[in-house]
């Protein structure tokens, strides 16, 4: 994928790709759920205009979004369909909730209260999502008080508010052992049976993030809020592995040769160990690319994988090339620090995992400094 030769660091989105995610998941829960794509924290970094894009033509239910901003976001994109804003919402912002028809989720009786007086006053319609807390602990009404809440927020709803949906959220749907996905299961059914009288069944109810949709289709029910998997990374031990939706690609800015014993970067703790090439890569944290490589990630140039040296500084990392004395390596060259190139690879999860840490944080910690360009289908990228 060419890009514009001043550019000197870049996100390639594959469109392609999330769809073709998407529609594994699908595959996985059946086509009679629906699915709910998060695209919360600007589409776990790919780009939120982007990612909607691309999924609205493979028809989502709806979408799913941390905020009422972001929520904002995903409507000034045209987009008519539910818009759930999961986490719990600060005092104030109902009115701007309702305003936009965004779907707020509820964790407490005075968000309630906020809702349907924010609706009251603009006249409008409006549908909430109660989660319920299983086992989670940041978020939810208790499922063990249920008989305390669930008819206050019976009560509560009416008029211009509607009580929609209810959902939990799984704790450890990527570990190995998928033992507590049934308990939160079955903690969740026990509220929904709790409810029955109140009309608890007739609800949209939905559990599932991507690991747990993979994991234990049985417990979709009408929906599932998929995310990491659609952009990349892998959702848990065991789990099938998705297309690639992400490279992150840098140009060389310099290319030295350098006597043993030369130092490089800060706290110089890297040191040649004889005459070797550096290539400065137009790359660094401020970026997004984790400080934690430094001296033990790896990068592509001309498809073949080099050590990253010392540490990774705020807008330059540089690698050794010493070992690429054939290829034309100059000024200008790419080089991938997530993807493909040529019949070599490093995944997202290979990055996270050298980084100590996971493949979200990779993902959302790319800043607005990487432009994201849409790539088309990436060969060796199953494209
Ligand atoms: C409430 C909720 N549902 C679904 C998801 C999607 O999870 P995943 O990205 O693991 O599929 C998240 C992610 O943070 C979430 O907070």
């Amino acid at each position: 994928m060419s890009t514009d030769p001043r550019s000197r660091a870049w996100v390639e989105v594959n469109p392609l790709a999330l769809c073709r995610n998407l529609e594994r998941i699908r595959e996985a829960v059946g086509r009679g759920v629906r699915v709910a794509p998060l695209v919360k924290a600007d589409a776990y970094g790919v780009g939120l205009e982007a990612a909607v894009g691309a999924l609205e033509p493979a028809g989502p239910w709806g979408y799913g979004v941390a905020t009422v901003p972001e929520g904002i976001r995903v409507r000034a994109t045209g987009v008519t369909r539910p818009v759930l804003v999961l986490s719990p919402a600060p005092p104030g912002v109902a009115g701007d909730a309702v305003a936009s028809r965004l779907t707020l989720c509820v964790s407490d009786l005075q968000s309630v209260r906020e809702l349907v007086e924010a609706a009251d006053r603009l006249g409008t319609d409006a549908a909430f999502h109660l989660e319920v807390d299983t086992g989670m602990g940041r978020s939810g009404f208790d499922w063990r008080s249920v008989a305390e809440w669930g008819p206050e927020v019976e009560k509560l709803a009416h008029g211009h508010v509607r009580w929609e949906g209810m959902f939990t959220h799984f704790h450890s749907a990527d570990e190995p052992d998928p033992g507590s996905l049934g308990v939160q299961g079955a903690r969740f059914d026990g509220v929904v049976k709790a409810l029955g009288g109140l009309g608890g069944s007739g609800r949209l109810l939905h559990l599932s993030n991507s690991a747990a949709a993979l994991r234990r289709p049985d417990l979709a029910r009408a929906l599932v809020r998929p995310g990491i998997f659609l952009y990349g990374g892998r959702a848990g031990h065991g789990l099938p592995t998705p297309e690639p939706v992400v490279a992150v690609r840098a140009r060389v800015v310099l290319v030295r040769d350098v006597p043993g014993g030369t130092t490089l970067g800060y706290g110089a703790t890297y040191s040649s160990s004889r005459v070797e090439r550096w290539a400065t890569v137009g790359i660094g944290y401020g970026d997004g690319l984790p400080r934690a490589l430094g001296n033990r990630g790896a990068a592509l140039v001309a498809g073949v994988r080099v050590p990253i040296i010392g540490r990774i500084s705020m807008d330059l990392t540089v690698v050794d090339i010493t070992d690429l004395p054939s290829r034309r390596i100059e000024v200008g060259t790419e080089v991938t620090l997530i993807g493909a190139d040529g019949g070599e690879q490093i995944s997202l999860d290979e990055v996270a995992a050298d980084a100590g840490t996971i493949s979200y944080e990779i993902l959302t910690g790319l800043t607005s400094r990487l432009p994201r360009i849409l790539a088309e289908p990436i060969p060796g990228e199953g494209g």
